[in-house]
């Protein structure tokens, strides 16, 4: 069966559809468990939260499922080498957004606290959380962390956006590997390349890594129906991750704006950026994404500059000027019909399986 895959058993999952991991308080125990429950992966996204907050996560989602499950963290979550930026650079990041501030009548925000790394502590607790699989982005931890794993039975994955990347992951021992395409909504987890120069397309990424690699791949971006399920396993993929369409689904933690936005005729057109987080990520193109093409140098680094935006942000959904948001998304938005997760998993499945019958026939 087209289920039946290297992914599916290292997983001990039903299906090879992993719902896909969303940082930034966008995940939910319920998504995870509907997923979950229903053969797939669930994911939960869980690098803003503390290490008390994730072993609260942790067994909301155990009491929701008895199915396997994923927590996600960022590996490398800051771009500073002190925490902090200098004076100057935030007059600079002030005068950039200050006329937005203007017009939304608010007080630019003082200059943020330095910022500690969490990985480390976050980490401690998947390890002692033990959650089935945990996946990651923005680098691969430690050899000792991954052996840790491996001794605890925790399924490692880790995402790469460039062949190198995925060779690298290979070379450190981890289970699976999620090859990252430029279409993917959210950020690009690039770790060894800037983000702007690792932007192959989910399909080609996928064919670059199954020549070089033997690690089971796992196709993310772009995916979000039949087609792309069947279209990456056609193209040799282990199992798919499907995020945007997830997202939109009542199931996620997203705003009723931002789910509204997904299925709307703007999701058309989606904008690579730094100027929100300080790391590359797409999301709809919005008046400010425009305005703020080529003027991403005035920016703090990560995650500086979403310590600095999320006063504007506040504002903006307060005053609803949606124009001066980046709604996160991936390209494949526009062929979006689901709004209930279940929904969305059984049209996959029962899909996918007709399309596969037929092909045998
Ligand atoms: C809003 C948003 C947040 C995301 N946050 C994370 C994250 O924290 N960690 C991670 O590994 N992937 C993250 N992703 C990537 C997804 O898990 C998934 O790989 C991607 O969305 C697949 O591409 P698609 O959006 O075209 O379906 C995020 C994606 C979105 C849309």
């Amino acid at each position: 069966m087209w289920y039946q895959t290297k992914a599916s058993e290292i997983l001990g999952i039903q299906y090879p559809i992993l719902q896909g991991p969303f940082g930034g308080n966008l995940s939910s125990v319920r998504l995870v468990s509907t997923v979950s429950n229903a053969g797939g992966l669930g994911g939960y996204g869980a690098y803003t939260l503390s290490p008390q907050e994730i072993i609260v996560v942790d067994q909301q989602i155990k009491a929701a499922t008895d199915k396997p499950y994923n927590i996600n963290l960022w590996v490398s979550d800051t771009d500073t080498s002190d925490g902090s930026v200098s004076d100057e650079q935030f007059k600079q990041v002030q005068a950039l957004f200050k006329p937005y501030f203007d017009e939304l009548g608010i007080a630019l925000p003082e200059k943020p606290a330095p910022f500690k790394s969490r990985f480390e502590n976050q980490v401690e607790v998947i390890l002692h959380q033990k959650p089935p699989v945990f996946s990651f982005m923005f680098g691969i931890p430690a050899a000792d962390i991954l052996e840790q794993c491996r001794r605890l039975g925790i399924i490692t994955a880790g995402a790469a956006t460039t062949l190198d990347e995925a060779i690298a992951l290979e070379s450190a021992g981890v289970d699976l590997i999620i090859a990252s395409g430029f279409e993917s909504g959210g950020h690009r987890p690039s770790f060894l390349a800037p983000a702007e120069s690792s932007t192959t397309g989910t399909f080609v990424l996928v064919q670059l890594i199954k020549e070089k690699v033997k690690t089971p791949v796992i196709a993310a971006g772009g995916i979000a129906n039949v087609k792309g399920v069947a279209a990456a396993l056609a193209l040799g993929a282990d199992a798919v991750q499907i995020g945007t369409a997830f997202l939109a689904t009542d199931e996620s933690n997203a705003t009723a704006i931002h789910r509204q936005m997904l299925f709307s005729d703007a999701a058309k057109d989606t904008t690579l950026s730094r100027a929100f987080t300080g790391r590359l990520g797409r999301g709809i193109t919005s008046r400010i994404a425009k305005d703020l093409v080529n003027k991403e140098k005035g920016i703090l680094p990560f995650p500086l500059q979403t310590q600095f935006m999320s006063h504007l942000r506040k504002a903006a959904i307060e005053q609803e000027k949606w124009d001066m948001i980046l709604f996160w998304s991936g390209q494949i938005a526009p062929v979006l019909k689901y709004k209930k997760a279940g929904e969305l998993m059984k049209s996959i499945l029962e899909e996918t399986t007709a399309c596969f019958d037929r092909l045998k026939s």
